[in-house]
């Protein structure tokens, strides 16, 4: 699928996770990125480096290094038609104490600047990252987008929600503004606090795997690949609606998770087993009937295949570092 050589989309975050894997998507799109990031230091510079390292080759690519709580990167928007903000301060435990002020402003002011840049730049849209936390516990399940109420159990779910309220306010006939409320996704280059990234690194280098609650929590965990095509699509007419709920269709405890990487693996995961952690929620689980009528969407990637190629990617990435060690 080409959008013709003069497309031009700016992703947010696009040294992270899910960010350099939308760049790539958007460049075999036919599309031409501008990437922005900071490289907070959440987790290395190292790894968000070799996040970039396939973009960093790709004509149609390019990087500004800039902290959207400054300036320099809004010129960046100007001839493109949707910005993809992705860049965030991710992670609901460590969104407590002292460090609520990093969610604050690489959240909630980030995002605020972002709309107000795109607004001014003249883009057609905004396709934004929300995310399930904003549902908290939810009493029924699967959550809806329209009936389900938000109930945040962590101050990074009260930064998405309070994201989605400015999205609502910055939402106008000349700037669309459509959120996905991303379900945990998980693939390679999942960020290294996760904790599919970590069960894979304990099972891959032999440490252990500190498990939070008793392993019957349940996440409704989705492929990367699907969050990205679902984050895509959005970029389209047809996203009439403000938010979209993107899961991957196979809600699985974290016991399950655990199970089937051990048999992939072919080892036993050693763990080490603590208390549950404030903001976890017991479960989620998305219904995605609005994205499938809307966008076409639906998730194609079986929870088993990604969990493989998660593992795969671990340990190709560790057997790397051994050689050039
Ligand atoms: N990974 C998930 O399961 C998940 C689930 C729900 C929602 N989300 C949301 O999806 C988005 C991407 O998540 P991810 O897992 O790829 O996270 P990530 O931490 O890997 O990527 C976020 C990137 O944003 C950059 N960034 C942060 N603040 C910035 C700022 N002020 N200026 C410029 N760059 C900045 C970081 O350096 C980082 O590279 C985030 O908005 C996150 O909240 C992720």
């Amino acid at each position: 699928m080409t959008n013709g050589p003069s497309k031009r989309a700016v992703v947010t975050g696009a040294a992270g996770f899910i960010g350099s894997h939308l760049c790539e998507r958007l460049l075999d799109d036919g599309w031409r990125v501008t990437g922005v990031d900071c490289f907070t230091d959440y987790y290395s510079r190292d790894d968000k480096l070799s996040n970039l390292e396939e973009l960093a080759s790709t004509p149609g690519f390019d990087l500004v290094e800039r902290d959207l709580l400054g300036d320099g990167w809004q010129r960046a928007l100007q001839g493109s038609s949707v910005v993809f903000h992705l860049a965030a301060q991710a992670g609901v435990r460590g969104s407590f104490g002292s460090s609520f002020s990093q969610y604050a402003g690489n959240n909630l002011v980030a995002t605020q600047r972002v709309f107000e840049a795109a607004a001014a730049s003249g883009a057609a849209r905004v396709v934004w990252a929300s995310s399930s936390s904003v549902y908290g516990d939810a009493e029924t399940h699967p959550c809806r987008e329209a009936s389900t109420q938000t109930l945040p159990r962590s101050p990074y779910g009260v930064t998405k929600r309070a994201c989605e309220d400015l999205a609502r306010i910055y939402r106008t006939r000349d700037l669309a503004i459509t959120g996905l409320r991303y379900f945990t996704v998980y693939g390679p280059r999942q960020r290294p606090d996760m904790a599919i990234r970590r069960i894979c690194n304990a099972l891959t280098s032999g440490g252990t795997f500190e498990l939070y609650g008793d392993g019957s929590q349940s996440r409704d965990f989705t492929y990367v690949a699907d969050a990205v095509d679902a984050t895509v699509r959005c970029a389209r007419p047809e996203a009439t609606a403000s938010i979209y709920n993107i899961g991957g269709g196979e809600e699985a405890t974290m016991a399950r998770v655990i199970t089937t990487l051990e048999t992939l693996a072919g080892a036993r995961l050693a763990l080490d087993r603590r208390p549950a952690q404030r903001g976890d929620v017991r479960r989620t689980s998305a219904d995605v009937a609005l994205a499938r009528r809307d966008l076409g969407w639906s998730p194609t990637v079986p929870l088993h295949r990604g969990l493989a190629a998660e593992l795969a990617w671990v340990r190709a990435r560790s057997s790397i570092r051994e050689v050039s060690a």
